[in-house]
């Protein structure tokens, strides 16, 4: 337990004797007092821990002005230092006062939410849960690397296959290990935040998808019951997908085995699924259309090496880029090496490369 919240050793309060939405809000408000925080302090905390809290709408939801969303909730959990493992009541709880309504009469409840963020409001929606909340930002995209190289020719190539509007396409950044897919579908994921796509959601397909996508689901308000198998969970919240209009962007990112994600395709919808991965056989399944990624130009390589050794760009520099077989991460490895071993120049770095018959450790690392 957080050493600030809970002052006292107090035993933070029990909601399951809420009957009322009125009463939910009390315990939350005895949540709060229980935590020693502000409002504010909840919401910076709930909003750090992924889940969409302003004050306002912390205040909203002690108040009991307004439905809560699950999601709030859970971030008012989290941001009073509510231990995960103490959530389960207070779902139960929400789930029981606040049951989800049939789809038909939720979509009136989209468009006023919608309406609702364009004006820059937080307000907690009144009325049915919301199910698809606006500008879901979901998952850890990777930064843009120093020395960072545009990629033209894969950037068209990428922006043609996903151009198509308002229809389902899959695609797959496709090449050997080290040659910047990830960073290509970082760059993908930042710039369609940047359209302001409703969802961006970001997958690690190499740890732990399905508990990634049963929290995607959870975020999406898509939780059942308490007890939901998180398995169950991530199907719904492909099938949400597939069911949701509007713009989205769904990447897996390090598919190192397509079996994983073959039955988290969505099939319907107008949602852009992104795949890197070294296989390519991936691209058999569900018509997914591949996207090459090639190694570097040689402008390209010799480009990062210049920016990142601050060494003139004449024929040594192009020698490296030659030896490395202009592999992104190795070039971007030789850049790194080069700095930290200053006063060392292209051609000793060469030397010591071929001193080495494996060559230095380039294309070994993940990123
Ligand atoms: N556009 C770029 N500009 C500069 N450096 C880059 C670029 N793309 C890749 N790199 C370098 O190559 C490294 C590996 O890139 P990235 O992780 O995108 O490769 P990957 O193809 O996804 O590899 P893997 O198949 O192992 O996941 C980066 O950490 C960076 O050092
Ligand atoms: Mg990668």
């Amino acid at each position: 337990m957080p050493s600030d919240a809970g002052r006292g050793g107090q035993p933070p309060p029990d909601p399951g004797s809420a009957q009322t939405p009125k009463d939910f809000a009390r315990c939350l408000d005895e949540l709060r007092k229980w935590s020693r925080r502000s409002h504010r302090v909840i919401a910076a905390k709930g909003k750090s821990s992924g889940h969409w809290l302003s004050p306002t709408t912390a205040a909203n939801l002690t108040a009991g002005t307004t439905r809560p969303r699950l999601d709030s909730v859970l971030g008012f959990l989290h941001g009073s230092g509510l231990p995960a493992e103490q959530h389960k009541p207070w779902i139960a709880k929400h789930e029981e006062l606040f049951p989800r309504q049939p789809a038909a009469s939720r979509q009136g409840v989209s468009r006023k939410a919608d309406t609702a963020q364009s004006m820059g409001s937080d307000a907690e929606i009144t009325g049915p849960l919301l199910p698809n909340p606006v500008r879901v930002r979901f998952g850890a995209i990777p930064g843009e690397v120093a020395w960072h190289q545009p990629r033209q020719a894969e950037q068209m190539a990428l922006g043609k296959v996903l151009e198509h509007k308002g229809q389902l396409t899959l695609a797959a950044l496709l090449g050997i290990r080290g040659v910047g897919k990830t960073q290509l579908a970082a760059a993908q994921a930042r710039d369609c935040i940047e359209q302001e796509y409703e969802l961006v959601a970001w997958i690690d397909a190499e740890s732990e998808l399905i508990k990634q996508l049963a929290s995607l689901g959870e975020r999406l308000g898509l939780r059942r019951s308490a007890e939901q198998p998180p398995e169950q969970l991530a199907h719904d919240t492909i099938a949400q997908l597939g069911d949701r209009g509007g713009r989205a962007l769904l990447v897996f990112d390090n598919v190192s085995d397509p079996d994983s994600i073959k039955d988290f395709l969505p099939v319907t919808g107008t949602v852009k699924v992104l795949i890197t991965t070294t296989r390519r056989e991936t691209i058999a399944m569900a018509n997914i259309r591949p996207v090459e990624v090639g190694m570097f130009a040689p402008g390209q390589g010799r480009a990062l090496l210049s920016a990142a050794t601050g060494l003139p760009d004449d024929d040594d520099a192009g020698a490296v880029g030659e030896a490395l077989g202009w592999l992104p991460l190795g070039v971007a490895q030789a850049g790194a090496y080069i700095k930290l071993n200053k006063p060392l120049g292209y051609r000793q770095y060469l030397e010591r490369l071929n001193r080495k018959h494996s060559g230095p450790r380039v294309g070994l690392t993940r990123g």
